[in-house]
């Protein structure tokens, strides 16, 4: 049985009838950038994400870097970023011309952790960007609260964590100014690039409109020397449709994901994902560590099972931060996950025979 890491055939044909219909309003209604879809759009996903204000950006770069320009973070600013993010997290801190900061997770939640926020704030810091890594929320009571005391903003990076939440309350919805990608394979996901900032602030939502669309409010005035991050009027329609549906793919991601923690539980050398008793994990990665991880990856492979790392080398030890001056040992954490994590395809559609093919081929890696 060959198992891919994901397919989108379930939802797609989930969507397909009411995808096609918005592709013809789209076609006939002449008007492809920032019309009554991307409007329809930011009510709708700011409705799920339970914010005030959602503001439809090109992609979640983009969509990261604005927050932290509305915000006012620039040159001179230092940014806390996970040490074991997606190179995307720090990359926003560095296009807005500030300097990341890393700090180590929770090796239980892989998750930044708050006392490590603590340990590296310094009279440049100007912001906190947890991200909700996998699925799973991060701490954010505790985060808010670091980011009080110390007058710092928080801007959420929840590209992996839609729907997800902390003592009920949505991430997306806790920092000062949010963002989230809708790359495809993302929990929402579009058909293209997509992003969005999310906001209870009436002045920042607006802020990012006006950066989005080259610095200006009124046409041909611009107030800033701004960006071109508009997202796409066509995604906007289609993400819509999708949105109707995301509490049931949710719902079969944390089925999915519990079925994989009861197949693989006690399996000797294997560590199983955690979830903090007060965050939600929604599963957008279902990420299990081993010391012989390639050697799990190419056994699964061999036997017809597709598995991702996510992610193989951690941001400080990147070709592209050499310059920096990083090196091996300086984050131990960030490192050895990126030496041990393997994600396990999880996607709504996969079949319980499918789950359970590959928890048997796990368990029999470890005990053949
Ligand atoms: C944690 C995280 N942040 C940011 C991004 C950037 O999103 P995009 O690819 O839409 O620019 C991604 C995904 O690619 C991500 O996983």
């Amino acid at each position: 049985m060959d198992v891919p890491f994901v397919s989108f055939t379930a939802q797609n044909e989930r969507v397909a009838e009411e995808s096609k219909a918005v592709f013809a309003r789209f076609f006939d209604s002449q008007y492809y950038v920032l019309g009554n879809m991307t409007k329809q759009f930011e009510e709708d996903y700011a409705r799920f994400n339970q914010v005030k204000h959602a503001v439809g950006i090109s992609n979640g770069l983009d969509a990261l870097h604005l927050a932290l320009k509305v915000l006012g973070v620039g040159p001179g600013d230092e940014v806390i970023v996970p040490s074991n993010t997606y190179i995307a997290t720090n990359l926003a801190v560095e296009m807005a011309g500030a300097t990341p900061v890393f700090a180590e997770p929770d090796m239980r939640t892989y998750n930044i952790s708050p006392a490590q926020i603590r340990n590296v704030i310094s009279p440049k810091t100007k912001a906190i960007m947890p991200v909700h890594l996998y699925g799973q929320a991060c701490e954010m009571d505790e985060i808010m609260s670091i980011a009080k005391e110390a007058s710092l903003f928080v801007v959420e990076d929840n590209a992996q964590g839609h729907a997800a939440s902390f003592n009920g309350k949505q991430t997306g919805s806790f920092g000062h100014v949010n963002a989230t990608s809708f790359y495809p394979t993302k929990n929402v996901g579009a058909y293209g690039e997509a992003g969005a900032i999310t906001t209870d602030s009436d002045e920042w939502a607006q802020l990012s409109k006006v950066w989005r669309n080259y610095g200006s409010e009124k046409r041909y005035h611009n107030m800033y020397k701004g960006y071109n991050n508009r997202i796409d009027e066509l995604q906007a329609g289609l993400l819509s449709v999708k949105l109707k549906y995301i509490a049931e793919w949710t719902a079969d991601r944390k089925r999915i994901g519990d079925r994989y923690l009861r197949n693989l539980a006690g399996t000797d050398g294997l560590v199983l994902p955690y979830t903090h008793p007060e965050a939600s994990h929604v599963y957008h990665l279902f990420v299990v560590r081993c010391d012989r991880r390639d050697e799990l990856q190419s056994w699964l492979d061999q036997n017809g099972v597709k598995t991702v790392i996510h992610y193989p080398i951690p941001p400080h030890l990147q070709e592209a931060y050499k310059s920096s001056g990083f090196k091996k040992g300086d984050y131990p954490m960030a490192e050895m996950l990126a030496e041990t994590s393997l994600s396990l395809p999880l996607f709504p559609g996969i079949s319980d025979d499918q789950v359970d093919h590959v928890s048997d081929l796990v368990q029999k890696f470890f005990k053949p």
